[in-house]
């Protein structure tokens, strides 16, 4: 016979519910009777759609988590937040320049940050918003690129940092000018994507179109993963 859990008490935008434990705090609302429209997504830790802030009876902290990986404690009184509405410069990425200053011309804010960590301390990444913010600051692009790399958008930093400053936007700009200007190009894909333009496997690809998947299935496990530079 399965047992069945205990109920805990959870307070959902103010109002109590008994929840099974151990449920995280998304399927914890469903239990409760929420339908999710907005702020759910991926139900897996990569969307960022379901940003939370919690905070315990009695005590004054306020915690935040990702609704689909946090479980559920008693007395947490919780509400999520799907979309936070922060600002997003408008930018072509071809008029760009990966400098600088180009951040603090679309993002000023940025000269605003005073150090406080509260945007690391807040990530459900564990990410170290704080020093990616400084090389912003600096117009260390690459650092402030490598440093945001896992940040999935949730829009927590944001929504706590007392200089209003939009850090998954601009760490997004970051990344966009690293992958843009920065990065090495990779002559092997140049290489290839001229081969194919100039019809150099035409007939291969034409053959696969006509193949039944079986046939796709037993060509594609059977192809070389990662292939010896001789085989390129
Ligand atoms: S639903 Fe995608 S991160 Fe939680």
């Amino acid at each position: 016979m399965v047992e069945a859990k205990k109920l805990i008490p959870i307070y959902i935008t103010g109002k109590k519910y008994l929840v099974p434990n151990g449920l995280t705090i998304m399927k914890a609302m469903e239990y409760a009777g929420y339908r999710y429209i907005r702020g759910c997504g991926c139900r897996g830790g990569f969307c960022g759609g379901c940003g939370t802030v919690y905070r315990f009876k009695g005590d004054y902290k306020l915690q935040s988590g990702l609704a689909c990986q946090t479980k559920v404690v008693e007395n947490m009184y919780l509400v999520q937040i799907p979309f936070f509405p922060a600002n997003k410069a408008d930018y072509n990425l071809d008029e760009l320049k990966p400098t600088g200053g180009t951040l603090l011309k679309l993002y000023p804010e940025l000269a605003r940050c005073v150090s406080c960590n509260t945007c690391t301390k807040v990530c459900p990444q564990d990410i170290e918003v704080m020093d990616y913010m400084q090389a912003a600051l600096k117009g260390d692009i690459k650092s402030a690129a490598d440093i945001s790399f896992d940040c999935i958008m949730c829009g927590l930093c944001a929504a706590r940092c007392p200089a209003e400053i939009v850090q998954y936007n601009i760490a997004l700009l970051c990344r966009r000018l690293y992958g843009k200007y920065m990065t090495p190009k990779a002559e092997h894909v140049r290489t290839r994507a001229a081969e194919i333009s100039e019809g150099k496997f035409d007939k291969e690809l034409s053959n696969l179109m006509k193949s039944d998947v079986h046939l796709l299935r037993k060509l594609y496990n059977k192809r070389d993963i990662e292939p010896e530079e001789s085989k390129r």
